[in-house]
């Protein structure tokens, strides 16, 4: 029963996030014939993938970036919460059972429902490409608005919340050598509490999700404080995958007019000319 009810919320989850339709399932690639400018193709659900006009990832250049001091904090307070590493087929994620914490934005709430590594990053920062980028995927209560924080990372310093699964990771690893392509390990209580650190720069504007579907009208959030990964760890997100999903970043969409907005700390308001610097770093 524990398990069925598990695999029904899992699935759901899956679904309302369109990882992988189901689990065997994935009939999208990031090279070869059905690669990202034939995703369109390969489904009429997949439609917003090549008709869409808000699609993601997106370029963050100085240019398409304004200063909205209307803004607000994304405060969080993520909780320790039961979970379990799941190898999505097209990349490594993290899904949350209970509740984790939520995000207010214009003043609707959107809870973290899981967390998932792309590599390289698909948002490129000033036109360059960084090492992987987290993704923080949050969810309405009735499943229909999608709100993600990204965070983009360089290689240095091994990252903190990867420490914590690198041996799964491995185990991960070890189950798709023995044909598993979509093993899950339970993680048991999972702490995110480090990614509650307050964020002084982020960067917001409304896109899709990069997978298919392609859903538009996902609000996207990307914190501007790079962070750091080891070259182990990289290796790590992408050893239990596909060599079609190794490389799993969507190549940048035209923003077609859009503004990305920058939210800048009002603390450091009082330093003058510098809150109306559009630079990313
Ligand atoms: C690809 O998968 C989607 C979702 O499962 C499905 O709707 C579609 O028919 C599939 N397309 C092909 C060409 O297999
Ligand atoms: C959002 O969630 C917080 C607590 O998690 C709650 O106090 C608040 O009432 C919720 N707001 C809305 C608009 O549902
Ligand atoms: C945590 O989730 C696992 C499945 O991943 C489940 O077997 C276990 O009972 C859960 N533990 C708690 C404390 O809820």
């Amino acid at each position: 029963m524990a398990f069925k009810i598990y695999f029904i919320i899992l699935s759901i989850a899956t679904l309302a996030l369109c990882i992988s339709a189901e689990y065997n399932s994935v009939n999208f690639s990031y090279i070869g014939p059905n690669g990202p400018d034939k995703w369109g193709n390969l489904s009429p659900n997949y439609a917003a993938c090549s008709n869409g006009k808000i699609q993601s990832p997106v370029n963050l250049a100085s240019t398409d970036i304004v200063l909205n001091n209307g803004l607000k904090s994304l405060d969080r307070n993520y909780v320790p919460t039961n979970a379990t590493l799941v190898n999505n087929q097209i990349n490594i994620g993290v899904h949350f059972e209970g509740k984790v914490g939520d995000i207010n934005i214009n003043g609707k709430n959107y809870s973290l429902k899981q967390l998932h590594w792309h590599v390289p990053a698909e948002h490129w920062a000033h036109g360059r490409r960084h090492e992987a980028e987290l993704h923080l995927v949050h969810l309405t209560e009735d499943n229909t608005g999608i709100a993600v924080i990204a965070a983009l990372y360089n290689l240095g310093d091994p990252d903190p919340i990867i420490s914590k699964i690198e041996d799964n990771l491995n185990g991960l690893y070890f189950q798709n050598r023995e044909g598993i392509k979509n093993g899950k390990i339970a993680l048991g209580t999972f702490d995110v509490e480090e990614l509650n650190k307050r964020i002084h720069r982020y960067y917001r504007y409304v896109g899709s999700l990069t997978t298919p579907p392609c859903t538009e009208g996902v609000i996207w959030n990307i914190i501007g404080k790079v962070r750091t990964l080891s070259k182990e760890q990289l290796k790590l997100l992408k050893a239990p995958l596909g060599l079609e999903f190794q490389h799993n970043a969507r190549p940048l969409q035209p923003l077609n007019g859009r503004k990305i907005e920058k939210y800048y700390c009002h603390h450091n308001k009082r330093q003058g000319t510098k809150t109306s610097s559009t630079k990313y770093h």
